[in-house]
């Protein structure tokens, strides 16, 4: 995160300002799009749709693990309504522990019964105490039973090489050592597959205060020991910047790519970017009951991601010409102010139909830089920043981000498809302007043709027509998520505030069109 990050969106938009009339005089625009099928691009690989689920506050325990004695219902100690929600939205990894809590978590901690298992403080999230009856069993058996792949942060702030060296061959030898045996002993006999392993969290930060030079020499350290055997060896992740910053993807594509010898690699390099409405950590902005400038400036805020991967993106171009190393933006997403009611370090907050559009514009945006951005994971799964979902004891509730995630299901491993317009209309209010339409195409692997169109405007609808190129359509269907209100959001006794319906899509010869409502998401499947 970064804490002094100034409102760039605002300056980036002034020249928009300049040549756009703005919206607030009612413009009745329409748009026109091709959609280029003719042209497919790149994978949209699945992992760009990745959670990222820390322990802090109710993420894990009570948002996911209630434990096998709780009255909520619950299987093996998941709770089924949780698990059974998160299902539907196919996730394909899942990054745990941390997080800043990455760095202070002592895997032997939770392994072995429960009932001998020592209770820590977490001293990252709350002080509060910590049974961590959720350790290295319970994650990996989540992340089977969702039919995820693992992605495991290491502890190199406060652990050794050798711990973390020891954690990885717990969870992947076959072979007959004391540290399989005890996996063994655990309950787990076969080794699991952990696809991916992040060397450090924030290591600038909360994970050990370091400069980009050092931390190249402590990922180096780390990683030579950092071995499992030859058929589940994880991709290695290095903790990277944040925000708009370069130099650590520009030190670490040197110092440590330069150096590989056979003893370790970097399969990529973390990158975390957060959006606040004011644009700064301090005084960000609230989760409900927002003017329309804070609307404008959150979703403005959220587009500068693009820049950011954009920019690092092209640090790797230079020193990485090969494309082996991939960004993964493995934090993402809204941050607000605290909740009145809420504990600050719980990181609890509200999602309303604006954190959709976020999502939205985040999944638009990560299409196009899909040949460097490898993963991205929002910040977090349950209870915690821009969640999909909230839960209060025995309840919960789907929220509007989860709306998009779902939504968005076809286009993992879905085929690139370039979107073309002319002239894209501005929505702008006081010095603010952002486009009035986000969109996105590909072909998923269905064969179905996907088109995603967000309109970002507070107020007005727009119609839009595309053309379809080298795709015959036979049918279109679409939903759309909107809210009656710019910060319309699902509460535990009223789940359908925001939820997708029908959107009706016409279908020409050789082109679609609708309307798109004001604040929306909305994804269109075209069949053969
Ligand atoms: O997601 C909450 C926190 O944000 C994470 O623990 C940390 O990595 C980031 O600063």
């Amino acid at each position: 995160m970064n804490l002094y990050r100034a409102p760039k969106a605002i300056a980036i938009v002034i020249s928009l300002v300049l040549l756009a009339p703005l919206a607030e005089v009612a413009v009745a625009d329409a748009l026109e799009l091709r959609i280029r099928a003719d042209q497919p691009g790149e994978t949209i690989s699945r992992y760009l749709y990745g959670q990222f689920a820390e322990n802090l506050g109710r993420g894990i325990y009570e948002g996911i693990w209630v434990g096998d004695d709780s009255d909520i219902p619950n299987t093996r100690g998941f709770r089924n309504d949780v698990i059974a929600a998160l299902e539907r939205l196919h996730i394909p990894v899942i990054r745990w522990p941390g997080g800043c809590f990455a760095d202070e978590y002592q895997w032997r901690d939770g392994i072995g019964p429960r009932d001998e298992r020592p209770v820590r403080i977490n001293k990252s999230w709350g002080w509060v105490e910590d049974d961590n009856a959720f350790g290295t069993h319970e994650f990996l058996e989540l992340v089977e039973i969702l039919g995820s792949d693992a992605y495991i942060a290491g502890n190199i702030g406060s652990g050794s090489p050798h711990e973390m060296a020891y954690w990885l061959e717990y969870m992947t030898e076959d072979k007959d050592s004391s540290l399989a045996r005890l996996r063994r002993e655990n309950g787990r006999d076969e080794p699991w597959r952990i696809a991916f392993f992040g060397i450090g969290n924030e290591s600038w930060g909360c994970g050990g205060s370091m400069t980009p030079d050092f931390y190249a020499h402590v990922y180096k350290r780390y990683a030579t020991f950092l071995k499992a055997p030859a058929d589940n060896q994880p991709k290695r992740i290095a903790s990277g910047g944040f925000d708009g910053d370069t130099v650590w993807t520009d030190t670490l594509s040197t110092a440590v790519a330069r150096s590989i010898g056979s003893f370790f690699g970097m399969d990529g390099i973390s990158h975390h970017f957060y959006t606040f409405p004011s644009g700064s950590f301090f005084g960000k902005g609230s989760a409900t009951g927002f003017p329309e400038r804070e609307w404008i400036s959150t979703l403005a805020n959220a587009l500068t991601v693009d820049d950011h991967i954009a920019a690092n993106a092209a640090v790797l171009e230079k020193n990485d010409p090969d494309g082996k190393i991939g960004i993964y933006l493995d934090e993402w997403g809204t941050w607000y102010d605290r909740d009145e009611d809420s504990d600050a370090s719980l990181l609890w907050q509200q999602n309303t139909i604006r954190d959709a559009l976020v999502a939205a514009l985040h999944f638009n945006i990560f299409h196009r830089h899909a040949d460097r951005l490898h993963m991205a994971n929002i910040a977090q799964t349950v209870n915690v920043l821009q969640a999909m979902v909230l839960t209060e004891d025995r309840k919960i509730l789907l929220t509007p981000t989860y709306h998009a995630f779902e939504m968005y299901v076809p286009f993992q491993d879905s085929t690139f498809v370039p979107v073309e317009y002319e002239q894209m209309p501005e929505y702008g209010l006081g010095d603010v302007s952002v486009p009035h339409v986000s969109a996105t195409s590909a072909m998923s692997p269905d064969g179905d043709l996907i088109v995603a169109l967000v309109n970002l405007h507070a107020g007005d609808s727009i119609d839009v027509s595309a053309s379809i190129l080298g795709f015959e359509a036979a049918g279109a269907t679409g939903r759309v998520l909107t809210g009656a209100a710019i910060d319309a959001h699902n509460t535990f006794d009223d789940q359908a505030v925001v939820a997708p319906v029908p959107l009706d899509v016409r279908l020409g010869r050789g082109e679609i069109s609708s309307s798109l409502p004001p604040r929306s998401v909305s994804v269109i499947t075209l069949r053969r």
